[in-house]
C-alpha cells in the first residue's frame, strides 16, 4: 500500500484543472445504461474503482460494455427485462452505492444474486435498503451484524422474484436521509406496477430522480417527497448520451487546498453544483472562505461551472442540519479548513459519518490531533479548535483506508511545519485516481512511496 509524503507548501497552487466525473451521476448512468433500451455513451474524466465496480457489476450481469477511448463508455442496454443471472458472486469493492443501488435493480430480477465488498463495506449496514426492499415483495438476506441488533451486512443474496409475483407499490418514510436507499426504491419501482413513494427527514442528493426525469420516467418531487408512478408509462428507458459533470466531491479538496495555501488561485473546470451537494459552498461562504462560482449551463438537469478560489482569512462555523446533510461527503475536508480557522468549529448532525467508508468522527479526530489540532468527538460530530496563527505539526497518519480521510490528510500536510506522511493511500483511487498528479500540477511537492510495508 503505498503512502504518500506531502511537503508544506513553499509556492501558491496555481492553475486551472479538471477532476474526475461526479461518482453518484456515473453510478447511475452506468446503471440506467444497462436497463436502457439501445446503445448508450456516457463520457467523463478519469473514472475511479467504486465506479469501476459498477461496470463490473453490469458486466457480470450479461451487459456489454466498451470503453473506446480513457473516459469514454459505450454500454449496450438490454431493456428493462434483459439481465442474466451472474455466474459468481459480484464484488463491489468499497462502494456502498454500487451495492445499495444494484440491490433495488436486482430485487426485481426472477434470479438470484450475491453481492460482496471489501472489507469497510461489509461491515456497512445494509437493513435500511433490505427493509424497503422487503417490504414491497423483495427476497433480501445479509449476514447478521454481531455488533449491531437488527442490522445486517454483506454478503447480500438478493432474488430471485418468482412469478407471478411482481413488486409492489410502497409509501415509505426514511428514518434517516439516505440517496442510496431512495434510489434503490426508485430503481426497483421501475419494475413495480404500482406507484413508489418516499419520504425522507431531509432532502438527500437527487441526481436519481434529475435523471430518471430527463429520461421522460413519470417521477415527481414535493419537498422531500418523491413519487413514481408508472402508470402510463412505455416501461422503456432510452438510451442515455451524457458528459458527466466534475465531482464537487473531489473539486472541494482542491477549493480547500487553495483556502490554506498563501497567494494560490486555483480553477476547477466544469463542476457539476447540483443544489443538494452545495452543502460545501455554504459552510465555506460562512468560514469567509474566497471562491466564486462561474455558470456553464446545465447537463442532464444538472447544473454546472468552474469554480475559481483563492486563499483566505477562515473564521469558525457551526455545520449542522440541512447544511451537514448537504455536505456529508465534504465534513472531512471541512474538518481540515477547521484546523486553519480562527475560533472554536462544532460539526452536528451528522452521526452518518460513523458508516461511512471509515468511523470519519473517529478517524477524523485522530488525524487532527496527529497534526496537533485540539478537537473534541461527539456522537453526531465534533468540536475543532482552529490553529490558524502557526504552522500544524508535521505528522504521520493513516487513512484507514478512507480515501475522503487521505486526500483531507493531505491538505492538511500542506500546512504543516515539515514533510507528512500519509499511509495506506491507495483508496484514494476510489474516488480521485488522479489526486496527486492534480495537486503537483498546481505546484505541490507530493511524492508516493510505492515501498511503504
Ligand atoms: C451517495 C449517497 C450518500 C453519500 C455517498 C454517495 C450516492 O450516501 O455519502 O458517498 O451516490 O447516492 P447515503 O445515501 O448513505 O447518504
Amino acid at each position: 500500500m503505498p503512502d504518500l509524503v506531502i511537503q508544506p507548501s513553499v509556492r501558491p497552487l496555481f492553475g486551472s484543472v479538471p477532476v474526475p466525473a461526479d461518482k453518484s451521476i456515473t453510478h447511475r448512468a452506468i446503471l440506467l445504461a444497462g436497463i436502457a433500451s439501445g446503445r448508450s455513451r456516457i463520457r467523463g474524466n478519469t473514472l475511479g474503482e467504486d465506479n469501476r465496480a459498477t461496470l463490473g457489476a453490469l458486466r457480470a450481469l450479461g451487459v456489454g460494455v466498451e470503453e473506446p477511448t480513457p473516459g469514454e463508455l459505450l454500454i449496450e442496454g438490454k431493456g428493462l427485462s434483459g439481465l442474466t443471472a451472474p455466474a459468481a458472486p459480484i464484488d463491489c469493492g468499497n462502494s456502498g452505492t454500487t451495492m445499495r443501488l444494484l440491490a433495488g435493480i436486482l430485487a426485481a430480477q426472477p434470479f438470484t444474486t450475491i453481492l460482496v465488498g471489501d472489507a469497510s463495506l461489509s461491515k456497512r449496514p445494509m437493513e435500511r435498503v433490505a427493509k424497503p426492499l422487503r417490504l414491497r415483495g423483495a427476497r433480501i438476506e445479509g449476514r447478521l451484524d454481531p455488533r449491531r441488533v437488527g442490522e445486517i451486512t454483506a454478503p447480500l443474496e438478493i432474488g430471485p422474484l418468482r412469478p407471478p409475483h411482481a413488486l409492489c407499490g410502497i409509501e415509505y418514510d426514511q428514518p434517516v436521509a439516505s440517496a442510496q436507499v431512495k434510489s434503490a426504491l426508485l430503481l426497483s419501482g421501475l419494475y413495480a406496477p404500482d406507484a413508489t413513494y418516499v419520504r425522507e427527514p431531509l432532502v438527500s442528493r437527487d441526481h436519481t430522480e434529475r435523471m430518471l426525469s430527463a429520461l421522460g420516467v413519470p417521477i415527481r418531487t414535493a419537498g422531500s417527497m418523491v413519487e413514481l408512478d408508472p402508470s402510463g408509462w412505455s416501461g422503456e428507458i432510452p438510451a442515455l448520451d451524457l458528459e458527466v459533470p466534475g465531482d464537487i466531491s473531489a473539486a472541494s479538496f482542491l477549493l480547500a487546498a487553495a483556502q490554506l495555501v498563501p497567494e494560490s488561485r486555483v480553477t476547477v473546470r466544469r463542476v457539476g453544483w447540483n443544489p443538494t451537494r452545495t452543502g460545501i459552498f455554504e459552510a465555506l461562504r460562512d468560514m469567509d472562505g474566497v471562491f466564486a462560482m462561474e455558470a456553464k449551463g446545465e447537463v442532464m438537469a444538472e447544473p454546472i461551472g468552474d469554480l475559481h478560489a483563492s486563499p483566505a482569512t477562515l473564521r469558525a462555523s457551526r455545520i449542522g442540519g440541512e447544511i451537514a446533510a448537504r455536505s456529508i461527503d465534504e465534513i472531512p475536508i471541512l474538518c481540515a479548513l477547521a484546523a486553519r480557522a480562527h475560533g472554536v468549529t462544532e460539526i452536528y448532525d451528522a452521526a452518518e459519518l460513523r458508516v461511512k467508508e471509515s468511523d470519519r468522527i473517529a478517524v477524523m479526530a485522530e488525524v487532527l490531533r496527529a497534526f496537533g489540532v485540539r478537537c473534541e468527538e461527539r456522537r453526531d460530530g465534533m468540536l475543532i479548535e482552529g490553529r490558524p496563527d502557526r504552522p500544524l505539526d508535521a505528522a504521520g497518519v493513516s487513512s484507514h483506508g478512507d480515501h475522503r480521510i487521505a486526500m483531507a490528510a493531505a491538505v492538511l500536510a500542506l500546512c504543516a511545519d515539515g514533510p507528512s506522511r500519509v499511509r495506506d493511500a491507495a483508496c484514494i483511487a476510489t474516488s480521485f485516481p488522479r489526486f496527486v498528479g492534480t495537486l503537483r500540477a498546481l505546484g505541490a511537492t507530493i511524492e508516493v512511496d510505492e515501498g511503504a510495508p
